[in-house]
């Protein structure tokens, strides 16, 4: 893992969608900060957590958005999606009618988000065995036929958590660098250190704790 303070080569924004309660703040969890807890309460608004990890070499910071499954609680839908470039589609393997949900869930996620959105279907709780009511084969059959990964989860034994986001973050990280890679070929695009320079103006976004200059702020009319 990238110790604190090196430098960030990619943010990935992430967001895990699926019913009330099939685990998805408890992935997330731990996912971010290693901890679980069984009398987790239903997520109101919404949350992200951040982790760093590196891939390929490259330290990529990876933000997990994190919303109510229930509808009145839910954030503004177009606003928890954008910008996004994965997607945890999350059922609970348990529970039938959860994984029912899941074409639902990917018809909002696809007419919201980026078309080259990374899709993983996760089915969690995967140490409940004695409960399991969505098999291992439906769900296998389902994700081939929209073109997702999946992988079958546990939040509370730790069970393929890391790999679950990791294969999701390697796969973007696979399309941003061929997006990169095609911007690097355009005859017209310059390139300085992997970006793509735009020419014109040049902008200075102020970072935190930095002012904007008296007099030069962005929008004033004087
Ligand atoms: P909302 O915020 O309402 O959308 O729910 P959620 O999807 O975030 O569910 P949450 O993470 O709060 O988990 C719901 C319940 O399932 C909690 O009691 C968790 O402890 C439990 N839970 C989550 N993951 C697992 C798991 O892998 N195994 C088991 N046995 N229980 C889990
Ligand atoms: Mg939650």
């Amino acid at each position: 893992m990238a110790a604190a303070g090196d430098k960030v080569d990619h943010i990935f924004k992430v967001v895990l969608i699926g019913d009330s309660a099939v685990g998805k703040s408890q992935i997330l969890a731990r996912f971010a900060r290693n901890e679980f807890s069984l009398d987790s309460k239903a997520t109101i608004g919404v949350e992200f957590q951040t982790r760093t990890l590196v891939i390929q070499h490259k330290s990529v910071k990876a933000q997990i958005w994190d919303t109510a499954g229930q509808e009145r609680y839910r954030a503004v839908t177009s606003a928890y999606y954008r910008g996004a470039l994965g997607a945890m589609l999350v059922y609970d393997i348990t529970r039938r009618q959860s994984f029912d949900h899941i074409p639902r869930w990917l018809e909002e996620l696809r007419s919201h988000a980026d078309k080259n959105l990374v899709i993983m279907l996760v089915g969690n709780k995967a140490d409940l065995v004695d409960q399991r009511s969505v098999s291992t084969d439906d769900a296998t059959e389902f994700a081939q036929k929209e073109g997702l990964f999946f992988l079958e989860t546990s939040a509370l034994e730790a069970t393929n958590i890391d790999s679950a986001f990791t294969t999701v973050l390697t796969e973007i990280f696979h399309i941003v660098s061929k997006k990169t890679l095609a911007a690097e070929s355009q005859p017209n695009g310059s390139v300085v250190g992997g970006g793509v320079a735009l020419s014109g103006k040049k902008i200075v976004v102020p970072g935190p704790g930095q002012e904007i200059p008296k007099g030069r702020a962005c929008c004033s009319t004087s």
